[in-house]
């Protein structure tokens, strides 16, 4: 049933402010501002590194915790694409946690990473949107995502209840750890708790986002940019696009644009830069400017503030409400994702079944 949308990828892309309500009442109940973790919960306080592994969208959503974990938590993080872990056997020092993100919890790569870990990580913890699969039976704690079923091949709702859930998790570390004080915390939860508001107005701009789509349609390709916690969003952005439109998309974080990828840059290049006015938004802005230099068509996608300061040359500006900088990937994963659903839409593709793939791995 599509609840009446048009397609299915279009009613989880909707679903979001719901699906991720549902994640916070469980991770960080109101009657305190403190994350509540399932079953015995896991203690960070003795842990030295966390490896994450996963694929394809839950493995951009390890590379964005992995901003999360360092910053916030002060933990150092490794994180890695299943299917070159699982080769590489990698050492795993003592008091090292493991963690595997999933959706399905049944890809074969991650699944077989995982058993790599076993008897050599202290603990190995997963995220998960189904909770019988082997993913989440083969880990000592396995945390829900609770985004419901997704049917759509592009992952979506996941992702964004994927990064909720580590976001919650990199809070219990820093709690853990000593590295965020009581009223820090409740800054945080107060923040979180906000979202699926500050998520339902992202989706108003819905039309705006279609009609830059349209435009995006006839491009052969496409570059995405964006720093700190916006580059493992132009990775993820890049991903969506190519999946459902067919459209040649890579993503760079800004600062590498002058090692290689600005030759690109000509009057046919749009280039979607992922800059909310945050404390990377200058450095951002730089990059983008080169762009404009050269022609390049800029998809601006930031807040009203950053569009007023710098929004005055650029091809078009989507306008995203404003966050707390750590949680605005949760946020600009909305626009990424309906770009990449409306260019499909004008492309004419099939966006919830993309040829040649499928919704869950089960095969390397
Ligand atoms: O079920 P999983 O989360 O383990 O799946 C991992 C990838 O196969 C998946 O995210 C894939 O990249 C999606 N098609 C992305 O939209």
């Amino acid at each position: 049933d599509k609840g009446g949308h048009k397609h299915f990828m279009a009613k989880e892309i909707a679903e979001q402010p719901h699906v991720i309500a549902e994640a916070i009442r469980h991770y960080l109940p109101v009657e305190e501002d403190a994350v509540r973790l399932p079953g015995e919960g896991v203690d960070f306080s003795g842990v030295e590194r966390l490896t994450m592994v996963a694929c394809g969208t839950a493995y951009y959503a390890c590379v964005t915790a992995k901003y999360w974990f360092e910053q916030i938590a002060r933990l150092p993080v490794e994180v890695d694409i299943a299917s070159e872990f699982r080769y590489r056997e990698p050492p795993i020092p003592g008091k090292t946690l493991a963690l595997f993100v999933s959706q399905s919890g049944e890809t074969a790569d991650t699944l077989a990473a995982l058993r790599y870990c076993q008897e050599k990580a202290d603990k190995i913890l997963s995220v998960v949107n189904v909770p019988e699969s082997s993913i989440a039976r083969e880990s000592d704690l396995a945390l829900p995502i609770f985004a419901g079923p997704e049917i759509g091949v592009a992952s979506t709702k996941a992702f964004t209840c994927q990064l909720t859930v580590l976001l919650a998790l990199a809070l219990k570390a820093a709690c853990d750890r000593g590295h965020l004080s009581p009223e820090e915390m409740s800054e945080y939860a107060t923040a979180i708790r906000g979202l699926p508001n500050v998520l339902s107005s992202a989706l108003e701009q819905n039309e705006a986002i279609r009609l830059a789509a349209q435009k995006v349609s006839e491009a052969r390709d496409v570059l995405f940019l964006g720093r700190g916690l916006m580059f493992p969003l132009a990775l993820e952005g890049a991903l969506k696009l190519k999946e459902i439109s067919y459209i040649h998309a890579e993503a760079y974080a800004s600062g590498e644009l002058k090692h290689g990828p600005i030759a690109l840059i000509d009057k046919n290049m749009p280039v979607v830069v992922l800059t909310p006015r945050d404390s990377l938004f200058d450095k951002s802005v730089s990059n983008m400017q080169e762009v404009l230099a050269r022609k390049g068509k800029v998809l601006m996608i930031s807040d009203q503030d950053g569009i007023d300061e710098a929004g005055d040359d650029v091809w078009c500006a989507i306008r995203m409400p404003r966050v707390k900088e750590a949680l605005s990937p949760i946020l600009y994963a909305i626009p990424a994702q309906l770009l990449a659903y409306h260019t499909a839409v004008a492309k004419g593709t099939d966006v919830d079944q993309p040829r040649n793939l499928a919704k869950s791995v089960t095969v390397e």
